[in-house]
């Protein structure tokens, strides 16, 4: 059963190897809104979720499918434009295919970047924020089931998720272009459904600053197998209860292309900097 997971893996990673020239170095996935990345690489190879065997295939409007292969502040890198929710239905196992699929290529850094909602009331819609670490105790964990020893041990460390020494190199690359940066504690939860103003009370009792709907199953499985892992919260709304106003998918999208220069402008200066 694992080895048979392992293999389908493999087929994809095999696949999707034989379309590019250069193994990444970086694979970066883009959260809501920020897809516009792939803008700003060249020499761009672009593989849609279709052509890939194994892949499941994206439905929510504001998410595209494809791979795009390319360079990036000089670097080679993949960006993956269009991630697989759990709330569309996918189960854990589809969500974090393509995660172990960069492994299994030979990618050993991860960026994972999302949209989410400002637990802490100091945040503004439009901030950055760097994940220091996350919640992730609401969900079905990636890993349920047999494991795959192919990948990683039965029950892998989780003490630092996303790599300290990353960490700092990302804030003094917001720093060097001048871009104000946040740290903070992102919550997972499961959607598709915002926060009740209660839940997100109680998320703020319990250390969060930022709260979404992805990053966490995808940095778990990225940790299980020894990867590096960086993380950029987009704040692009306050969460339920802080502000009158209800919250829509809308106002999720409209912050992300606003602060989509500036977004560009800090990966690529992580991309540069990456040691
Ligand atoms: Cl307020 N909650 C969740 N779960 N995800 C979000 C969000 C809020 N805002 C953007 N994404």
């Amino acid at each position: 059963m694992s080895s048979n997971y392992y293999n389908t893996l493999k087929q994809t990673s095999d696949y999707i190897r034989q379309k590019i020239h250069k193994t990444p170095y970086i694979a970066i996935v883009l959260g809501s809104g920020l897809g516009n990345l792939a803008k700003y690489m060249s020499n761009a190879i672009e593989i849609p979720y279709e052509e890939i065997p194994n892949f499941p295939r994206t439905t929510v409007a504001g998410h595209e499918g494809r791979l795009i292969f390319g360079e990036l502040g000089g670097r080679d890198i993949v960006a993956m434009k269009g991630r697989f929710h759990y709330y569309e239905g996918w189960t854990m196992e589809q969500v974090v295919f393509p995660i172990r699929a960069f492994k299994l290529l030979g990618i050993e850094n991860l960026i994972l970047t999302n949209a989410a909602g400002a637990v802490n009331t100091q945040f503004r819609p439009g901030d950055l924020m760097l994940i220091k670490d996350h919640i992730g105790l609401f969900a079905e964990n990636p890993l349920r089931g047999e494991n795959i020893d192919e990948l990683g041990p039965r029950f892998p460390d989780m003490s630092h998720v996303y790599d300290r020494e990353l960490l700092e190199m990302a804030a003094e690359c917001a720093m060097r272009i001048h871009c104000d940066i946040r740290r903070g504690i992102y919550a997972y939860t499961k959607g598709p459904s915002f926060e009740t103003p209660s839940e997100i009370r109680a998320l703020k009792y319990f250390g969060a600053d930022a709260v979404g709907m992805s990053t966490v199953p995808e940095a778990i499985v990225a940790r299980h197998m020894g990867m590096k892992v960086l993380g950029i919260s987009c704040i692009t709304n306050m969460a339920a209860g802080v502000l009158e106003q209800p919250l829509n998918h809308e106002e999720v999208l409209e912050t992300g292309k606003r602060v989509e220069e500036k977004f560009a402008a800090l990966v690529t200066e992580i991309v540069k900097s990456w040691p």
